[in-house]
């Protein structure tokens, strides 16, 4: 059995740990992770617990930890403030103290509110996620970024507070639903397109495209991969201030999407939407060639996501000007110029409307 362990080193140092059968280990890892700790809030939901909470709380408590469980309904329409109320609840009934801390059991919804929790009870608490979903073992869960939505948008509240240890056991990827893994292709795809032309020529060389979630050598490739990419990122820029910004690619008009359909879409279709607008926009405005427009497209495609979608040009101005990615009157938007390469543009709201509308004109 094969594990990697990636080094962060951000504002405190942690360890993304990599392997097959990782959450038979969950006890040893956490304890690595929190020595100090005697008492844990396991936050899972609905969908995952079924699978593997048990295995998880038992090698917990084989650990020596104390456990309290706090599962959630499974869905974006949970992470709001009712549900990270009811975690610090749980923690303050069980006494918990500074040394004690929150693990997460399951996807970016899981690991972004379970870490809000951690980050703001009694001031901050550490959190270990077990991220169990493409989306979150790729993204969500590293780097520190955790939240909530409100109606107004995704993810609008919020703190950056870093993992203690970051365990991505690659078997739970074969558990999940089929729409669950291509979404996470979503965030896959992106660090080829902004960073990573060997990810890039890996996903589009492989030939066995709708047999990939089983093919689990490849599939750790492509996670050690998108994960190196996203530590170096964020190794440069913890605090999204710079380059972390490229990580945003195509996500500006995603969400807008995302919240248009009252989150019942998944955010990495939407992003995978966002993407292929962005390319358009990109080819129309003569930023970038139609060679690298259409391998943007095609790789989209070939992993079953949408490379488009029918929102307007206006609607997703609108939208993205509510987006926290906004600052003052302008709004940084990520274009892929050529494979591989990002570039971080400020736009005014007329300068994107006319930037999106050129593609109806071409
Ligand atoms: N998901 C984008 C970021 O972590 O910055």
């Amino acid at each position: 059995m094969s594990e990697f362990r990636i080094h962060v080193k951000a504002s405190s140092e942690y360890d993304v740990v990599i392997g097959e059968g990782l959450t038979g280990r969950a006890g040893s890892l956490v304890r690595e992770a929190v020595p100090k700790a005697e008492k844990i809030l396991l936050v899972s939901e609905t969908n995952v617990a079924k699978l593997f909470l048990e295995q998880v709380r038992s090698d917990l408590l084989k650990a020596g930890f104390l456990v309290t469980e706090y599962i959630f309904q499974a869905g974006e329409q949970s992470k709001n403030i009712n549900t990270v109320s009811e975690m610090w609840g749980a923690m303050a009934r069980a006494g918990f103290t500074r040394t004690d801390a929150v693990v997460s059991l399951g996807g970016g919804v899981t690991t972004d509110m379970a870490g809000f929790a951690a980050a703001t009870f009694l001031r901050g608490i550490k959190v270990v996620h077990i991220a169990t979903s493409l989306l979150a073992q790729v993204d969500a869960a590293i780097g520190g970024k955790t939240g909530i939505d409100l109606p107004e948008g995704k993810n609008q509240v919020g703190s950056f507070h870093q993992p203690a240890m970051v365990i991505e056991d690659t078997d739970c990827l074969r558990t999940l639903p089929e729409e669950k893994f291509t979404e996470g292709l979503g965030e896959v795809l992106k660090y080829a397109f902004i960073m990573d032309r060997d990810l890039y020529d890996l996903l589009e060389g492989y030939e066995n495209k709708s047999g990939l979630q089983s093919d689990i050598e490849t599939l750790t490739k492509i996670v050690r991969a998108s994960v190196e990419d996203k530590v170096e990122v964020i190794t440069e820029d913890e605090f999204d201030t710079g380059r972390r910004q490229t990580l945003n690619f195509g996500h500006t008009i995603g969400h807008v999407i995302e919240r248009d359909s009252d989150f019942t879409k998944d955010h990495g279709v939407c992003v995978a939407k966002g993407m292929g607008i962005i390319a358009d926009a990109c080819l129309a405005n003569g930023l970038t060639d139609k060679d690298t427009h259409d391998r943007i497209i095609d790789l989209i495609t070939s992993y079953g996501l949408p490379a488009g979608d029918e929102i307007t040009s206006e609607a997703a101005v609108s939208g993205a000007m509510n987006d926290k990615k906004k600052r003052g009157n302008t709004i940084s938007i990520i274009l892929v110029n050529r494979i591989g390469e990002a570039e971080i543009v400020k736009m005014t709201p007329d300068g994107f409307l006319e930037f999106l509308k050129r593609r109806d004109i071409t």
